[in-house]
């Protein structure tokens, strides 16, 4: 029985290695700062998605400080036991108030929150729709629930209304702001699209808010009726992490019954709570976090645009399109070389033949370090 499983492993791990698919683990001294060091060397971070720079900020790292010793670093149990309190009681006011929402659950991350979503509300006989390019928690949650679940096309409004015709319960699902294009969907018509078709409609707003929208306030700035369902992550923005759905109170009432991932999963701690809380504030208050990224973009894509490889994006996410997996992993070395840490992603991440680098910018960037970037991708790009 061992000798099949390794067996498996072996092949499986080889089939990865032959075709420049092997994934691998760095460990970084401070991988959640604009400049890091790697092996003695300093890099420019193009990888995080700290989009505000608050995961270093001082402001923060002190708000958490003082939490920890007011609370203590644990919640010691799920939010039905002990893990609920005051202070996440507190945060929910401040994303509800923030968000227009009547209620908030709370899970220690974007992928479980969003399986937790999907598993507990669809049954056999329901359709899931799903944009074709949603996030990998999403897709695997609508393949192994008992509902049907159907692909539409990348930003296909028509194609979604299409599908929106079948006579079943139905749920569609969209990220934002898409994790691996930087592009925005067309929120305000997906979300009227679902409620002509007396769908249900969520939103995975991972890398929109603090980022899109007044004030940051991410995809509900960009509709003028809520989803249904917000799902927000403080994995990015907010510089932390875990994540929260925001819903109607009954929702809410369902999902505290019967969302495995909330009731049998320790809850995040007070601290947490606390320091998630202030990140709040500090969204809707620094505009000119978001200021810098406009600042940056600019710098970014007035040296690229117009070279191959170069996608216009209107979010801190900028891909470079490649291709193969072989020259991407390449441009990613080289730039590496020269101190600027970038990320290749590759199938099955994104479709076969889109190979790229997924570059991220953030509020806490040096102008320079951007211009840098810019000017060696250029050069890379056309063979010099
Ligand atoms: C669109 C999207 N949704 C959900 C997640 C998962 O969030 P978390 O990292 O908090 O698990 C991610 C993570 O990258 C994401 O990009």
């Amino acid at each position: 029985m061992t000798l099949a499983f390794n067996q498996r492993i072996h092949k499986a791990l080889e089939e990865r290695k032959q075709s420049d698919l092997l994934r691998s683990v760095i460990a970084l001294e401070r991988g959640n700062q604009a400049v890091f060091q790697n092996n003695g060397k300093w890099f420019d971070n193009f990888s995080s998605n700290d989009y505000l720079g608050l995961a270093a900020s001082d402001e923060l790292k002190l708000c958490y400080q003082q939490a920890v010793s007011d609370y203590g670093v644990g919640s010691a149990a799920s939010p039905l036991v002990t893990g609920y309190s005051n202070q996440h009681q507190s945060l929910e006011s401040a994303l509800t108030e923030w968000l227009g929402y009547d209620s908030a659950l709370f899970f220690s991350s974007g992928f479980a929150a969003n399986q937790a979503v999907v598993f507990a509300l669809l049954q056999k006989g329901d359709l899931l729709l799903q944009d074709k390019l949603n996030h990998a928690s999403l897709m695997e949650a609508g393949m192994l629930c008992d509902a049907e679940m159907k692909r539409y096309r990348h930003c296909n409004q028509g194609h979604l209304a299409q599908l929106l015709q079948a006579d079943k319960p139905m749920m569609a699902v969209t990220e934002s702001v898409f994790s691996m294009d930087g592009d925005i969907a067309d929120l305000d018509g997906f979300v009227s699209l679902c409620k002509q078709a007396g769908a249900l409609s969520m939103i995975d707003d991972a890398h929109g808010i603090g980022v899109i929208g007044e004030q940051g306030n991410g995809a509900v700035g960009m509709t003028s009726k809520r989803a249904d369902i917000l799902v927000v992550t403080f994995g990015k923005a907010f510089g932390l992490n875990g994540a929260a759905v925001l819903c109607s109170r009954e929702m809410k009432d369902y999902l505290t019954q019967f969302a495995r991932h909330y009731v049998y999963s320790t809850a995040f701690s007070a601290a947490h709570a606390v320091a998630i809380t202030r990140a709040v504030a500090m969204i809707q208050t620094q505009q000119w976090r978001r200021e810098m990224l406009i600042e940056l973009g600019a710098i970014y894509d007035e040296t690229l645009n117009g070279t191959a490889g170069f996608v216009a994006t209107k979010t801190p996410i900028k891909p470079w399109l490649v291709g193969e997996e072989s020259d991407v992993l390449a441009l990613c070395a080289a730039l590496k070389r020269e101190q600027s840490w970038t990320t290749a992603i590759r199938p099955p991440t994104v479709p076969k033949g889109s190979a790229r680098l997924r570059i991220t910018l953030s509020a806490a960037h040096e102008a320079k370090a951007v211009q840098k970037l810019a000017f060696n991708l250029k050069r890379h790009s056309e063979g010099c």
